[in-house]
């Protein structure tokens, strides 16, 4: 059943969203997410096309369990006919919580199509697709967009103001500039002014890679909700320790490397069990290996071992071969 998540946005917590991130944030991940604390979860963005064409590679996308919600499927696209098919079709037979749309991708092949950070580039563009989706359905829209397309046309308030103008239920700002693509830093500030200027929901997006960066993003834009997406790599324990510290209580120690493993573990087996094809699913998995191995002693070596991985058995011997072999030389 879905659920009223905009009531949440709304009730002064600062709920916390695990970013919509390709090849990242998939079902398993979402789930573990949520499990440490994440209030919100997003899906990694979905073609309309793929969607309109019903592809198998968005209907793997699309799939989400009930313990996710509240949940949002984000899409991208810069056809608003093609946009308002696929939100209907998403709402219709998936039934997430929100729709959110993709104005902040910054990749190539889906900005020379328009798609992504590279509607910004047309402001009427962005109302009408927004219009579009939020006609489609009786689902909130939302959307995520950044600070601009490039130096010039920087303007997160006015790009915010449209948004907001076409119906967009919520925003969240990732506060860089395409042409920024991941270098520099989120200008926080930015979010201040969106939050400053809008009358609905801001979640603040970009840089938060710690407990006290979350405290400090709250206290310096006022957002209504923050949302994390590289800071959750391999840590997706940074959710229960972000809310500890938004609620002022003191900050969960990091888990031991044997407690650290047991999450990886946990997660590689739902994210395996998900896949039909194992030994890609283990392939898929690597990224979350370097990541949950990152830092430990002897770490390189681990990783030369876990990249060769065809099966969730090798995972699993690697990682007890590992402990047995370090068991007094790291925290556990
Ligand atoms: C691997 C990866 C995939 C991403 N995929 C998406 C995506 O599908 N949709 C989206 O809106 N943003 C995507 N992003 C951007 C993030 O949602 C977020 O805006 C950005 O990483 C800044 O937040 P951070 O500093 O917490 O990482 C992606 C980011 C990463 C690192």
């Amino acid at each position: 059943m879905s659920t009223d998540f905009l009531s949440l946005l709304e009730g002064g917590t600062t709920p916390l969203y695990l970013a919509p991130q390709a090849g990242v944030s998939e079902s398993p991940f979402r789930r573990l997410c949520r499990r440490f604390g994440a209030d919100v979860v997003v899906s990694e963005f979905v073609s309309a096309a793929g969607i309109v064409m019903n592809t198998q590679r968005s209907r793997a996308y699309l799939r989400f369990s009930e313990e996710e919600r509240p949940i949002g499927i984000q899409i991208f696209g810069a056809d608003a006919g093609m946009m308002s098919e696929a939100a209907a079709f998403v709402a219709e037979a998936y039934g997430p919580d929100f729709i959110d749309i993709n104005f902040g991708c910054p990749v190539k092949k889906v900005v020379k199509r328009n798609g992504g950070s590279g509607c910004l580039r047309d402001l009427d563009l962005v109302e009408k697709l927004i219009r579009a989706v939020d006609d489609a359905t009786p689902l909130p829209t939302t959307v995520k967009i950044r600070s601009g397309f490039d130096e010039q046309s920087r303007d997160p308030v006015g790009i915010a103001l449209r948004c907001q103008d076409a119906g967009a239920k919520a925003l969240c700002l990732h506060a860089r500039t395409r042409a920024d693509m991941y270098t520099g830093h989120a200008r926080w500030s930015e979010i201040r002014d969106v939050v400053e200027s809008l009358d609905i929901p801001v979640i603040g997006n970009g840089d938060i890679s710690s407990a006290e960066d979350a405290v400090r993003m709250r206290d310096e834009t006022g957002c209504q909700a923050i949302m994390i997406a590289r800071g959750s790599h391999g840590d997706p324990w940074i959710f229960a320790q972000a809310r500890a510290a938004l609620n002022g209580e003191p900050i969960p120690e990091d888990p031991g490397v044997e407690e650290r493993f047991e999450i990886c573990l946990e997660h590689a087996r739902n994210a395996i069990a998900f896949e039909s094809n194992q030994e890609r699913a283990v392939t898929d998995f690597r990224k979350h290996l370097g990541w949950y191995t990152k830092g430990l002693p002897d770490g390189r070596l681990l990783r030369i071992e876990l990249f060769q991985a065809k099966a969730l058995e090798d995972v699993e011997r690697l990682l007890e071969g590992y402990l047995a072999e370090h068991r007094g030389a790291v925290p556990v």
